[in-house]
């Protein structure tokens, strides 16, 4: 298995798709390697472009927030993109993008090993829940062996529209719940369900 520090100097010195010529900083993301808890957005902006980081304008803003809403620390949690390079002028990742840059995900995905995988926006939902529409599947989790996937709204578009504000809190919220009721690694089923704030501390 990979280690996470080589698949991101990897991400880095990447050329394997057209963003690696417009990108300022490639963007691997960040976050424990041991994180119980990732988070996929789309690409970087200009923000994670200048900085090298995921999430650090004004939607990682409103990331943070939601984080915490959940009974989560940022410091945490793994948060990455479906593309590692700003597309120019934030245009949509295209198909030969998300395909080129899909290998590094894979490696993150194997190597941090999450609990609990939430795709932020259209894009990441696309690879875990293909063929389905955010705005019927938002808040909606589903679990594959160990793994629990969660698909939200991009905190983007959550900016733009009060509606999707509000419905992106409460699915948060419920993010919270399901961590909460998953409980420890191997903890019994029938095992007391620890509240989100516990929950929090058993995370760190
Ligand atoms: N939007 C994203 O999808 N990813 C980021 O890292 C920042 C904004
Ligand atoms: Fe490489 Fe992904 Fe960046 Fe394209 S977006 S250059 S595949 S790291």
């Amino acid at each position: 298995m990979t280690a996470l520090p080589l698949i991101h100097d990897q991400v880095r010195a990447c050329t394997r798709c057209e963003l690696a010529r417009t990108r300022t900083r490639a963007v691997p993301g960040e976050g424990p390697a041991d994180a119980e808890v990732m988070f996929i957005g789309e690409g970087p902006g200009f923000n994670e472009d200048q900085q090298g980081r995921p999430f650090v304008g004004q939607a990682g803003k409103l990331l943070d927030q939601l984080i915490e809403l959940a009974g989560l620390r940022r410091q945490d949690v793994f948060i990455t993109n479906i593309v590692k390079c700003r597309p120019p002028g934030n245009r949509d990742p295209l198909p030969n993008e998300i395909e080129a840059c899909s290998g590094y995900l894979t490696g993150q995905l194997e190597t941090i090993a999450p609990r609990i995988v939430v795709t932020l926006g259209r894009y990441s939902m696309a690879r875990f829940f293909p063929g389905q529409t955010i705005s019927r599947i938002h808040g909606h989790s589903e679990v594959i062996g160990n793994v629990t996937y969660m698909a939200m709204y991009h905190p983007a578009a959550a900016l733009r529209q009060q509606a999707l504000r509000q419905a992106i809190e409460a699915d948060f919220r419920k993010l919270g719940e399901i961590i909460a009721a998953l409980g420890e690694p191997g903890e019994a089923e029938s095992a007391p369900k620890p509240t989100a704030q516990t929950e929090q501390l058993r995370l760190m």
